[in-house]
């Protein structure tokens, strides 16, 4: 019989969680710990956790999972890794270079809309970092083909002799997503040693693992702090499940039981997806350009300054209560700067430095 939830087995002591997670198979990839920098923003202090600064591969969220994935693949004798992703995907870069770094093979099912797209998009940002760390990469015209290219492609693979290894979607799964839930601990450890409490944790919900990861670890560390996710692409409902399911995930692996996290903990604030997945926001982006001319900081259009302009919105709604820090993951993403330069600057497409002395335009 299923116990009442009132008398529902007790969630895991902290220390036997972070143990859990030490003893998990992990390929040091990620230059750990990440800053966590202070800024004032419009009066307010704001943390800013750099995990553009993963150091590998030009940085982003997915060094920290693929730590665990890449272990993964090794202890299953992988010959070949296999994803896929949108054409300028952060996650396919990252996948690209840790299957170098592991001697694999790499190959990625990609759905460009080649039709729709600037050029840049094509040859630039991470599809030319994809192209040095030599990485083949399949085009499918639709993303709904992706899967099934994916098995096409692996038993291509293995009829070739090779042992594939797929990396689902943003490697957010139960093993991926361990890296957020490890990345919890390192924020707690950071804020610990300023003598802050955690308040909250703002951070972008693509395919739910760094939010899932992140929930988990912050709850298996006994921290009551808030984790909002800013949905970067789908409804709230929809990115609820993927988180939903990062967090299973997680608990599955670590088999501690269920860390405690019930339907309200996961918040997910969908206002800021813009277009859609990789479609501009207009407000994302007036935070990209001004964060970047007041602090220096860079964001990228598909993510990060999505997430921000969540962040904005939530301060200003007053929904960070409490004198806890006010931690922004920064997940990375800024090599898609370079696949549409047009789309963060004037219409025309030239930044105004680029203009004669004369004042005419290049
Ligand atoms: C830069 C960046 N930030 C955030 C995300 C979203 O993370 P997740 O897919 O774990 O939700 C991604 C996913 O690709 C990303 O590349």
């Amino acid at each position: 019989m299923t116990p009442p939830p009132s008398i529902a087995k007790s969630a895991p002591a902290p220390a036997v969680v972070r143990a859990a997670l030490d003893a998990q198979p992990r390929i040091a990839l990620a230059h750990l710990p990440t800053p966590l920098e202070p800024m004032t923003i419009d009066g307010r202090e704001i943390f800013i956790k750099r995990d553009d600064c993963t150091g590998f591969a030009l940085g982003g969220n997915k060094s920290r999972k693929l730590e665990h994935t890449m272990a993964d693949a090794m202890a299953r004798g992988a010959t070949v890794l296999l994803t896929a992703s949108g054409l300028q995907s952060n996650h396919v870069r990252q996948c690209a270079a840790a299957a170098a770094r592991c001697g694999l093979g790499f190959h990625a099912v990609v759905a460009p809309a080649l039709d729709r797209m600037p050029r840049a998009h094509a040859e630039s940002g991470n599809v030319l970092i994809d192209s040095i760390y030599g990485a083949v990469l399949h085009v499918v015209d639709d993303e709904a083909d992706a899967d099934a290219g994916m098995a096409r492609v692996a038993a291509e693979l293995r009829a070739a002799g090779e042992t594939p290894y797929i990396v689902p979607l943003g490697a957010s799964d139960g093993i991926g997503s361990l890296g957020y839930a490890r990345a919890a601990f390192e924020l707690l450890d950071q804020c610990r040693a300023m003598g802050r409490e955690l308040g909250h944790v703002v951070v972008p919900t693509g395919s739910g693992g760094t939010h899932g990861g992140m929930l988990a670890g912050l709850r298996g560390a006994g921290s009551a702090a808030t984790c909002w996710g800013i949905s970067v692409s789908e409804p709230a409902a929809a990115k609820i499940a993927k988180v939903r399911a990062s967090i299973d995930g997680v608990e599955a692996v670590l088999g501690l039981g269920p860390l405690g996290i019930g339907p309200e903990d996961i918040r997910v604030d969908d206002r800021h997806t813009g277009g859609g997945y990789a479609q501009p926001s207009a407000a994302a982006n007036a935070w990209l350009l001004r964060l970047a001319r007041e602090t220096g900081l860079l964001l990228d259009p598909v993510y990060t300054a999505k997430a921000f302009a969540g962040l904005a919105t939530l301060a200003a709604e007053g929904c960070f209560t409490g004198d806890g820090a006010v931690v922004f993951l920064h997940t990375g993403g800024t090599p898609a700067l370079f696949a549409d330069p047009a789309g963060l600057v004037d219409p025309r497409g030239l930044s105004p430095s680029l203009a004669r002395l004369d004042g005419r335009l290049v």
